[in-house]
């Protein structure tokens, strides 16, 4: 968990243009900087971004968030990666406890000298091995004869370790620094002599969504065993999160619309170098649900693109078991299964761009994997057979998270086993679901109501706080009659204003991320701008605020009359009630011009 007053501290530090700028270019428009939306095709720029309340917000497709969430959006970072993202920018360090797995992984304290910048280290050996590369001719040869140009190459940083065993020596101040095996870039041998662990290698760095370098997959020039070797998980590396030629890819996956997993390094940037720029690798292992998470963050379709024989089969299935839990209605999941003998790397070479295309178009959705693979390992003409196949699916169809699809699957497993759905519900143990609203991205829209108003204003000037009393605002709190929703919103956040002496420091979208309230001010937020654009400021918007809160304490003082009346229906009023009442219907009176 990290504080947050640490996050508040941060976002008051940074710059939410500077942030966005650096990958999305901005122009000035008035008091605010627009933008194309990066999160859909657009011509005309809706993508506003607030400098003054630091948030951003599309009008076209309701993308809305902070600086944090801009990075988690835009970058697919998760929430603690997008705010040390935005520390390490600024030279901040995250407070945060170490979990316990990464305490086991690399021991009590890190395991490096203070003061070394792990990241820098990689992005040196990387520069090193690049470098290395242009004196090999014979790794070079190797390249060219897989295809590759010069500019892929470059692309992907490609480089070559030498021969010999301490070349690292050359590229490093102090070849004994801990932060080298920490890295795993090299080795110390029983007798305290090091070495380096790539020799002989072409290197592809494994880069994060942010561009560090953070790993290594080097692979023999023609034979030798093994025929990769992979950096080991470090600090830094974490291959069940990682993706290779992810960050490379990025823009080319939101352009297509999808994204095309597969097995290896060269396949991805063979792909690359035939115009098919939207493919990542897995680096060596299984399809993890968090890399499924990752992808579907920037995309809603992932085409798994694996060789047709059994072990091309075995990951796909494993990619399947581990997609079930991230999937969402509107997201889709598909698979390709090239022809035997072939992978992503010799298909795209020999047959091109558009062939490939082809095979994808045609690739088969998830539940009909799914399907079809279940039926083949039983026999569907016994009773046994039936029943195998509906113990098998249980676990799957009920590690589905997507409503939609799991009830289309198990009609169509129903069908397949001779049941009827409502049996097969029964025997899964699923309940029937009330309609769930459908997933979007948009928040749902909130309908303009006086206390919503008053949200806005004070969103946009928090000073106004101090003009108010919290105390009459509560009167109207359970009430019908006021918008409840709007109404603990607003108390809530005049709470928190009460809290934050420095009430212009707040960043109302980050502390409410999460919370019931998350929607209804990203909303709010997108209200201010248009506050904005009318022009009022100052005095203006003064009297605004005043007038909609004033509007707002007679809607609850109606409320209360309205309550009032119904409890004298059902039995008589204490004096105090009365005189509260005679009081109540004075005031209304005296705001509410005749
Ligand atoms: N791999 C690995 N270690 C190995 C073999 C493979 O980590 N000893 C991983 C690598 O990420 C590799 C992927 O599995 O890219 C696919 O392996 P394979 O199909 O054997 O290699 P290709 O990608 O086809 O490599 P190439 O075309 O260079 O032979
Ligand atoms: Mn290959």
């Amino acid at each position: 968990m990290i504080p947050q007053s640490f996050i508040q501290d941060l976002l008051h530090r940074v710059d939410i243009v500077d942030v966005i700028d650096r990958h999305v270019k901005l122009k000035r428009a008035g008091a605010n900087y627009v933008a194309c939306c990066p999160f859909h095709s657009e011509k005309s720029p809706s993508f506003t971004v607030s400098q003054t309340k630091q948030f951003y917000h599309c009008f076209g497709c309701g993308a809305h968030g902070t600086a944090v969430g801009f990075l988690m959006e835009y970058s697919g970072l998760g929430f603690v990666e997008a705010v040390k993202d935005l520390a390490q920018n600024i030279g901040m360090v995250v407070p945060e406890e170490r979990t316990e797995q990464s305490q086991r992984r690399y021991g009590e304290g890190a395991d490096y000298e203070s003061g070394e910048n792990l990241n820098e280290i990689m992005l040196t050996a990387a520069q090193f091995y690049r470098g290395a590369l242009k004196d090999a001719p014979q790794a070079i040869e190797y390249l060219k004869k897989r295809g590759l140009s010069g500019d892929i190459a470059k692309k992907f940083g490609v480089g070559y370790a030498p021969e010999g065993w301490q070349n690292l020596e050359r590229a490093f101040s102090n070849y004994q620094s801990k932060a080298l095996t920490t890295l795993g870039l090299v080795k110390q041998n029983d007798e305290g002599r090091r070495y380096d662990i790539f020799r002989d290698r072409i290197m592809f760095p494994i880069v994060d969504v942010r561009g560090n370098v953070i790993g290594f997959g080097g692979r023999v020039l023609d034979t030798g065993e093994p025929k990769y070797l992979n950096s080991p998980e470090t600090p830094l590396f974490e291959k069940g999160r990682e993706l290779y030629g992810l960050y490379q890819a990025r823009r080319a996956i939101r352009d297509a619309g999808r994204v095309i997993v597969v097995e290896g390094y060269m396949d991805v940037v063979a792909l690359a170098q035939h115009g098919v720029e939207y493919a990542v690798a897995t680096l060596g292992t299984a399809t993890t649900p968090m890399h499924v998470q990752k992808l579907l963050r920037q995309t809603d379709e992932i085409v798994y693109c694996f060789d047709g024989d059994n072990a091309g089969r075995r990951a796909a299935w494993r990619a399947l078991e581990n997609s079930l839990g991230q999937l969402a209605d509107g997201k889709q999941v598909r698979f390709l299964f090239l022809p035997q003998g072939e992978d992503p790397d010799t298909y795209v070479r020999q047959h091109g761009k558009a062939a490939f295309e082809t095979l994808l178009d045609d690739a088969i959705p998830l539940s009909q994997f799914l399907l079809n693979d279940l039926s083949s390992r039983v026999d569907r003409s016994t009773s046994e057979g039936r029943a195998r196949l509906l113990q098998e699916a249980k676990p799957l169809i009920k590690a589905i998270a997507a409503p939609m699809l799991s009830l289309m699957l198990r009609k169509q497993l129903a069908d397949l086993a001779g049941f009827t759905q409502q049996e097969l519900d029964n025997e899964f143990q699923i309940k029937p679901q009330p309609r769930a609203a459908p997933a979007s991205r948009r928040p749902p829209p909130v309908q303009r109501s006086i206390a919503l108003s008053v949200i806005e204003l004070l969103v946009l000037d928090p000073a106004f706080a101090k003009c108010v009393d919290r105390g009459q605002l509560a009167q109207g709190l359970g009430l019908p009659g006021v918008d409840q929703p709007e109404l603990r919103a607003l108390d809530r956040l005049l709470e928190v204003l009460g809290e934050n002496k420095d009430d212009n420091k707040l960043n109302i979208g980050e502390f409410f991320r999460d919370t019931a309230y998350a929607e209804m001010f990203a909303v709010v937020e997108a209200g201010t701008l248009r506050w904005q654009e009318d022009g009022l400021s100052g005095e203006a918007l003064e009297a605004e605020f005043m007038g909609a809160w004033r509007q707002l304490l007679d809607r609850i003082r109606r409320a209360r009359i309205s309550a009032f009346l119904e409890k004298s229906r059902q039995g008589s009023w204490s004096a105090e009630e009365q005189s509260q009442f005679l009081l109540l219907q004075q005031e209304v009176t005296a705001v509410t011009p005749k």
